[in-house]
């Protein structure tokens, strides 16, 4: 089993962040590293039993196996019983792509996502996925006193086609288009 996640000791809240205080190298690092809340962890590696910790350090791993950035877990096959909390920004959309992908190879992923439901990742590939959990309130990520300003989702993509869809797609707009706005 992986060891508690790593604390952002730093003395940065979230509302430093969302001040703009923080610079945009340093906000990168930090995103990279919003580890999970190891209750949140421990509670779905009850139901799901993790084997593989797809994107980590070796401070903040959650599986004894698990691919860091050296590995780049991008170009890894995710042969396990996979736990995913990706690193956030633009590279998201690479991680979600990947676990659905995995999922049609036969291997389940399970990921912690921010619920962005606007984006087109969050569209594409986890309104794809067999189940969305939405989360109740915020999590505290790693340790942080405060809690995060966005909400988050759990994801359960697992091998196999989907039954039945539990949600429905409403027709996107493109907000940038005013003829199609508010139809
Ligand atoms: C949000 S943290 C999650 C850490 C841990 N897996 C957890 O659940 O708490 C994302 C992790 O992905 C790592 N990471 C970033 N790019 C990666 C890559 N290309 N391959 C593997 N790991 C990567 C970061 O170093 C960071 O430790």
């Amino acid at each position: 089993m992986g060891r508690n996640p790593q604390p952002l000791n730093i003395g940065i809240g979230y509302g430093d962040i969302m001040s703009g205080k923080i610079t945009s190298g340093l906000m990168s690092s930090l995103t990279d590293n919003w580890a999970t809340p190891i209750e949140v962890f421990n509670e779905l590696n009850k139901e799901f039993g993790f084997t593989l910790d797809v994107c980590a350090s070796k401070d903040n791993h959650k599986c004894d196996r698990y691919f860091t950035v050296e590995d780049d877990g991008l170009k890894q096959v995710w042969d396990g019983v996979n736990w995913m909390n990706p690193p956030y920004g633009d590279v998201i959309p690479k991680w979600v792509k990947k676990a659905y992908e995995t999922a049609k190879a036969g291997y389940t992923v399970v990921g912690l996502v921010p619920a962005r439901t606007d984006t087109a990742w969050f569209q594409d590939y986890c309104m794809a996925a067999h189940e969305i959990r939405f989360i109740r309130g915020r999590l505290k990520f790693g340790g942080a006193k405060t809690s995060a300003p966005f909400p988050s989702a759990i994801i359960v993509w697992r091998p196999g086609e989907r039954e039945s869809q539990g949600y429905k797609y409403g027709k996107t707009l493109n907000l940038l288009r005013r003829e199609t706005a508010g139809t």
